[in-house]
């Protein structure tokens, strides 16, 4: 494939934190790190469509707060059809970590992700996905 240069315009500071993600992830240069930016975010946006993925969705959470639980129970009983299993680990006293594994349309395991991970008090959360057709 033909290589296309072309010139970018940037702030200072945004191009010093472009120049220290691509040294912290061992690019070889700007152009593959824009390179690699770039197509990660495509990618992600080529998921909002009906392509069939395959995927996790990851969050970790404060087990005292029951209305987390009880909000994610009623949203994975919504998609149940998309849900193959889920594992919660108890991390330590008061954390856990909860996968769900999915498997469905990506527009609707990216919905599902969203009403999950946007949860009151969710810590953090995540949606991976990979192509499964
Ligand atoms: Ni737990």
């Amino acid at each position: 494939m033909s290589v296309v240069r072309f010139s970018v315009s940037l702030e200072e500071e945004l191009l010093k934190e472009l120049d220290d993600y691509i040294k912290d992830n061992n690019f070889a240069n700007r152009s593959q790190g824009l390179r690699y930016l770039i197509e990660k975010n495509i990618v992600e946006k080529k998921w909002q469509c009906n392509n069939i993925v395959a995927g996790a969705v990851v969050m970790i959470y404060d087990h005292h707060k029951k209305e987390i639980l009880a909000r994610s129970n009623d949203i994975q009983h919504d998609y149940f059809d998309v849900i193959l299993s889920s594992q919660h680990y108890h991390l330590n006293h008061d954390i856990c970590l909860e996968i769900i594994a999915v498997k469905g349309k990506a527009n609707i395991l990216t919905e599902l992700a969203d009403k999950l991970i946007s949860i009151k008090g969710i810590r953090h959360g995540k949606l991976l996905m990979s192509k499964a057709d």
